[in-house]
């Protein structure tokens, strides 16, 4: 480990009403000017090699009932250093991270109130993240309403942006591709099978991680890293200017954060690069979030899991146990005394079931869901959720289930659907997490579905971020590792937290079975919502046809097997789900091999082909293992993919098994047309692979003893 903080350069002498300091990465690709203009108004730029990547860009606030913090500021100091560091994540796509940059501080005084505000700033070589910092103590500040954060990012050009709508409740959305200018005609489209939350948005709000590509080529994702205790960022587009300002999810009043001295806001990132690549390879988030706060990590394992589930998405089976409560009755009711539905798949049997498939397979874990009481009331929707996060239904054995999935070495992973009740999970958390270490759960699902409880209120709220963060922190009190689903996206935090093995926060694969999922939809995800951390996406499906489950649901898997198969390495996660129905594998053994064998956790990731909405390549090394993985996941349109093997040590052959797309492969045609062949390759050898619509291949390399 080597670091070190030193202070470099003074720039600008204090007091100064109008000025700015320059800071440039340690390869001296990325340089920012950061300071206040002649109204006293803080603003910044970011130019990557020469080129504009940030123009001139505002920074600020209004306040609620108070003078807002956005002019007549000076400069009263400023200090630089650099830091240089090695660190070991958990868990992760590397086991070694390296965080490398320049940081520079403004310190910044408001001339009619005194109120002070610094801005600090770090240039890595692939890009920048900057926070507010409150700085305490101090006595013409204390306590204040953020009404809106004024952050700009001034783009020099009509960028093609990949982006999904500002929403303040779900980012379950298919993403769009287009020119910036095109956002607003774009934006009702874009809602088009998405989530219907009455969240107010503007036609010209989309969310971060946003990525963008400027037609000289330069890739540019805007983002946020360290969230906590403040609300999430969605970016509003000013068409004229060209600027994307920050709009954040406001309390149902409309205010957006409640601060005081003392506190920081999370950093915003502008991570840059002429390759594509690099936007993948960046570690900027992670770096930007603080060193792992749980000491004792020894609990904290990747996870392989099936689950009672996808009958449930594809209407199969039920979550809830019986159908005689109907939409009037709400609340906890005597269960034992009503008639269960017979399409329960939470019932012992089917559990049990599972739990000998995950053990002949040698899985880690299986979730099952609608195991507990309160499904019914939430399939009515009603205003009233109440779960119980303690009293499993009559059909399931508990003790049975638990001592059964022990004597085959299978962990149980427990599901706490909250219906967005948050402040009865709050109350319950202690008893419902004890509850889960004195029947051996290790890991929990997480969920938010619905509209939030008290009405009004949205999922990315202040007050919400902090929830999901306290029940993170609790769960680590337990030992408990952690998957939030509708929870807000990750911002890095997982560093910080590494029992937040995974989160949905963004359209999954369960939508294959509801209103669809693009064919490219998997190519862009690694650019954007895996930017913040891993993605419990749940690949694996192998059965297109989702009427063949269920002949009253007429749905699509629009994705090859191979395609689905590239996604384990592509979508980078400690927690990963094989999500088809066990006797859909039992067809298929030979692909499911892959899923079986796939890594969790990596030593190393070499990223070989990248172009976001169109394909990823990447290579990893198995943690603790001479074995490597490739997947390739592609988008729309087939394409030929070039890769040569020189991540691999030199003079070691190695047997790569490689499930791809077939001749005839199209994720609509023929989905389920697939290859599996075995090669002889070293660091020296070439290979091309045909992708198909929808397609991707995978690859495991095992060295020849
Ligand atoms: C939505 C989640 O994404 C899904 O995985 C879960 O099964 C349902 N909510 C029910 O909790
Ligand atoms: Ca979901």
């Amino acid at each position: 480990m080597n670091k070190f903080l030193a202070v470099i350069c003074m720039i600008v002498s204090a007091s100064c009403y109008a000025g700015a300091i320059n800071i440039t990465s340690p390869d001296g690709h990325v340089a920012v000017e950061v300071g206040v203009d002649s109204a006293g108004t803080p603003f910044y730029n970011v130019r990557f090699v020469g080129e504009r990547v940030i123009d001139d860009s505002h920074l600020g606030f209004n306040l609620v009932d108070n003078v807002d913090l956005k002019d007549d500021f000076e400069i009263i100091g400023d200090s630089c250093g650099s830091f240089d560091e090695i660190w070991r994540p958990v868990w992760g796509e590397e086991a070694e991270i390296r965080s490398n940059y320049n940081e520079a501080l403004l310190r910044l005084r408001q001339r009619s109130t005194g109120r002070l505000v610094d801005l600090r700033f770090r240039v890595f070589n692939d890009g920048v993240g900057f926070r507010y910092e409150f700085p305490s103590p101090q006595t013409a500040l204390q306590c204040f309403v953020v009404a809106d954060e004024l952050t700009e990012f001034a783009i020099p050009c009509d960028a093609v942006a990949y982006w999904i709508p500002g929403d303040y409740d779900s980012q379950e959305f298919n993403y769009t591709r287009c020119r910036m200018s095109e956002i607003s005609s774009k934006m009702e489209e874009a809602h088009v099978g998405g989530p219907v939350y009455p969240s107010p948005f503007s036609d010209t709000g989309v969310q971060t991680a946003l990525m963008l590509k400027y037609d000289s080529g330069l890739y540019v994702n805007l983002h946020e890293a360290a969230l906590y205790d403040y609300p999430a960022l969605c970016l509003d587009l000013d068409e004229e200017s060209n600027t994307f300002r920050a709009a954040l999810t406001p309390f149902a009043n409309g205010d957006k954060a409640i601060m005081q001295i003392g506190d920081t806001t999370p950093w915003r990132t502008v991570i840059v690069s002429d390759d594509a690549r690099d936007i993948l390879a960046s570690r900027i988030t992670l770096n930007l979030n603080e060193p792992c706060r749980i000491e004792d990590t020894s609990w904290i394992k990747p996870v392989k899991y099936i689950g009672v589930w996808w009958e449930m998405i594809t209407g199969v089976k039920s979550w809830n146990y019986t159908d005689d409560i109907n939409s009037v009755e709400i609340g906890l009711t005597d269960y034992t005394a009503l008639k269960p539905n017979g399409r329960h798949g939470a019932e012992t049997s089917n559990v049990l079931r599972y739990i000998d498939f995950a053990a002949r397979h040698g899985f880690d874990a299986v979730l099952v869901e609608g195991w507990n009481e309160g499904w019914e009331d939430q399939a009515t929707s009603l205003k009233y959720k109440i779960f119980s996060f303690t009293r499993p239904y009559p059909d399931f054995d508990i003790d049975r289930i638990r001592d059964y999935a022990a004597s085959k070495g299978v962990s149980l992973m427990m599901h706490h659907e909250t219906g967005s009740a948050v402040l009865d999970y709050e109350r319950v958390l202690d008893e419902a997490f004890r509850f889960m270490v004195d029947n051996s759960y290790h890991s929990v699902k997480g969920g938010y579905i619905g509209q939030l409880l008290p009405r009004g209120e949205h999922h990315y709220s202040q007050q919400m971020v902090s929830h999901y963060q306290h029940v993170l922190e609790k769960a680590a009190d337990y030992h408990i590792m952690f998957n939030a689903h509708e929870a807000v996206r990750p911002t890095g935090v997982s560093r910080t937290w590494p029992n937040l093995i995974g989160n949905e926060s963004a359209r999954g694969s369960e939508y294959h079975a509801f209103s669809g999922i693009k064919p490219e939809h998997t190519a862009i995800l690694p650019f954007t919502r895996l930017i913040g951390g891993p993605m419990d996406y749940t690949p694996g499906l192998f059965e297109n046809d989702i009427s063949k489950y269920n002949p009253y649901r007429s749905a699509w898997v629009n994705s090859t097997l191979a395609n689905q198969l590239s996604l384990y390495v592509t979508m980078a996660s400690p927690l990963q789900m094989a999500a088809d129905l066990p006797e859909t594998y039992e067809r298929f053994l030979d692909a499911f091999q892959f899923i079986k064998d796939v890594a969790l956790d990596w030593d190393k990731s070499v990223y070989l082909e990248a172009e976001p909405m169109e394909y990823v390549t990447v290579a990893r090394k198995a943690k603790g293992s001479e074995n490597w993985f490739v997947g390739s996941t592609g988008g729309a349109e087939p394409r030929k993919s070039k890769i040569d093997f020189s991540f691999l040590p030199e003079g070691r052959k190695y047997i790569a098994k490689i499930y791809r797309d077939g001749k005839k492969a199209h994720y609509r045609t023929a989905p389920q047309d697939y290859i599996i062949e075995t090669k002889t390759v070293d660091a020296s050898s070439r290979m091309t692979l045909p992708v198909a619509s929808g397609g991707g291949y995978a690859m495991s390399l095992t060295p020849i003893q």
